[in-house]
C-alpha cells in the first residue's frame, strides 16, 4: 500500500506540551448503570432533517480548498492502539499516493494529494497537545491545533464523552449531526463505516440517491473521488481536535481497475492496525481508558479459518478486564435489525463471530 509513511521526510510534525491538570473534568458525575434505572428518553425528530438527504455541492465554502500550495489540508487525528501515541494525518498538493483508476473509455480517473500519516510517540495521557503539521522548509505549516490524549487504562479512568456515528455522509443532515457532536464536545469519534458516499456519484460529478436506479447501465460501479476531498475538509474543524476512529463499511467498497477495492479508505485514514497486531486496515483494535474496542471488518474475510478471526481470537485473549473492564466490539452491518432493507445482512458474521465474542 503506497501509504506515505515515506513522506516523513518531509512531514514534520511539531508539537507543542501544555500539561493540563483535568480537576473539571473529574468533578463531573458521569452516571453508571448502578445509578439506574434510568426514564427512557427519546428525542423528538427534527423537522428540519430531510427524509431525501441533499449533498453539500461542490460550490459550498466548506467543502472548498482553501490552502495554498503545499499548505496542509484534511487535517485529522486518530488514536494508536494505547493512550501515548496518535496519528495525525494531513494531505498536501497534488501528487499521487493513491488513484482510482478505472480501464473503460470516457470514465475519469483520480489522483489524490499527498497523504500524509505520522505517528507520534511517547505521550503523556489525559494531556493537551498542542501541534502543527507540513514542511517547515517550504515553508507550508498548518495553524496550529491541539488534541487530548486518552486517559491511561484502568478501571477508573474513561474518556467523558465518546460520540458514535455511522453513515455520516456528506449531506445538509450530515451538517446538522457534526454541529451536535461539536458542542456536545466528545473525546473521541467512532465512525462505523459508510464515510463520504464518494460511491453514489459518476466519474463526471453526477449524483443520485439510488446509483443502481440511476446509473444501472455503468461497466463498472464509479465514484466521484473529490467527495472525499470535501468530506475531509467539512471535518477538519472536528477531526483536527478529537480524534476518530473509523471502520469500513459497504459504501467505502469503490471498486477500480485490477480488482481493488476500499483504496480511498485505507489510504485516507490513519489505523492502529499494525500496532494491535492486525495484518489489515479493515480490522483493528485499541485502548481509550478502561475500555477496549474492536473494530471488526465486516467487508473481508470473518470465517473461522481467516485470518480476522485467528487476530481476533488472539486479541481478545490479551484483553485484561482488571486494565480495560470495558470491551465493545464494533463493525458496519448490525446484527440486530428489524430494518427491512438490510434485513439479516450480516448474519454469516454473526453466525462466524458471535461465540466467540460472548466468551469474552
Ligand atoms: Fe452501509
Amino acid at each position: 500500500m503506497a501509504k506515505s509513511v515515506s513522506m516523513l521526510v518531509v512531514a514534520l510534525v511539531v508539537l507543542f506540551v501544555l500539561k493540563l491538570t483535568c480537576s473539571s473534568r473529574d468533578d463531573i458525575h458521569i452516571p453508571t448503570t448502578l445509578d439506574g434505572p434510568f426514564k427512557p428518553f427519546t428525542k423528538p425528530l427534527d423537522k428540519s432533517f430531510r427524509g431525501n438527504a441533499i449533498d453539500l455541492p461542490p460550490t459550498d465554502p466548506r467543502v472548498q480548498r482553501t490552502v495554498q500550495g503545499f499548505e496542509p489540508e484534511q487535517i485529522s487525528v486518530s488514536l494508536s492502539s494505547t493512550y501515548d501515541s496518535v496519528w495525525i494525518s494531513w494531505i498536501t498538493g497534488y501528487s499521487q499516493v493513491y488513484s482510482q483508476l478505472y480501464p473503460f473509455e470516457g470514465l475519469k480517473n483520480y489522483t489524490s494529494g499527498i497523504i500524509h500519516h505520522v505517528r507520534l510517540r511517547g505521550l503523556k495521557p489525559n494531556t493537551l497537545y498542542y501541534y502543527q503539521c507540513g514542511d517547515p522548509s517550504i515553508p507550508a505549516m498548518s495553524d496550529i491545533y491541539y488534541f487530548r490524549t486518552m486517559p491511561d487504562s484502568n478501571h477508573r479512568s474513561y474518556p467523558s464523552r465518546i460520540a458514535i456515528v455511522g453513515d455520516l455522509g456528506l449531506t445538509y443532515n450530515t451538517t446538522s449531526t457534526v454541529s451536535h457532536m461539536i458542542s456536545n464536545h466528545p473525546d473521541l469519534i467512532l465512525l462505523v463505516g459508510d464515510v463520504s458516499y464518494a460511491n453514489l456519484y459518476l466519474t463526471n460529478g453526477t449524483g443520485a440517491d439510488c446509483y443502481s436506479c440511476s446509473f444501472s447501465q455503468t461497466p463498472i460501479h464509479e465514484t466521484y473521488q473529490p467527495r472525499w476531498d470535501y468530506w475531509g475538509r467539512f471535518m477538519q474543524p472536528l477531526l483536527s481536535k478529537v480524534p476518530i476512529m473509523v471502520v469500513e463499511g459497504n459504501h467505502e467498497y469503490e471498486e477500480q481497475a485490477e480488482n481493488k477495492t476500499f483504496v480511498a479508505y485505507s489510504s485516507r485514514f490513519a489505523f492502529p492496525y499494525k500496532e494491535s497486531g492486525s495484518p489489515s486496515t479493515f480490522y483493528y483494535s485499541f485502548n481509550a481508558g478502561g475500555i477496549h474496542f474492536i473494530m471488526l471488518g465486516a467487508y473481508i474475510s470473518y470465517d473461522k479459518s481467516g485470518e480476522q478471526y485467528k487476530w481476533l481470537k488472539r486479541d481478545l485473549a490479551k484483553v485484561d478486564r482488571e486494565v480495560t473492564p470495558w470491551l465493545v466490539a464494533t463493525w458496519h452491518p448490525p446484527w440486530y435489525s428489524t430494518y427491512t432493507a438490510h434485513y439479516r445482512e450480516a448474519e454469516c458474521m454473526r453466525v462466524a463471530m458471535e461465540e466467540l465474542l460472548y466468551q469474552y
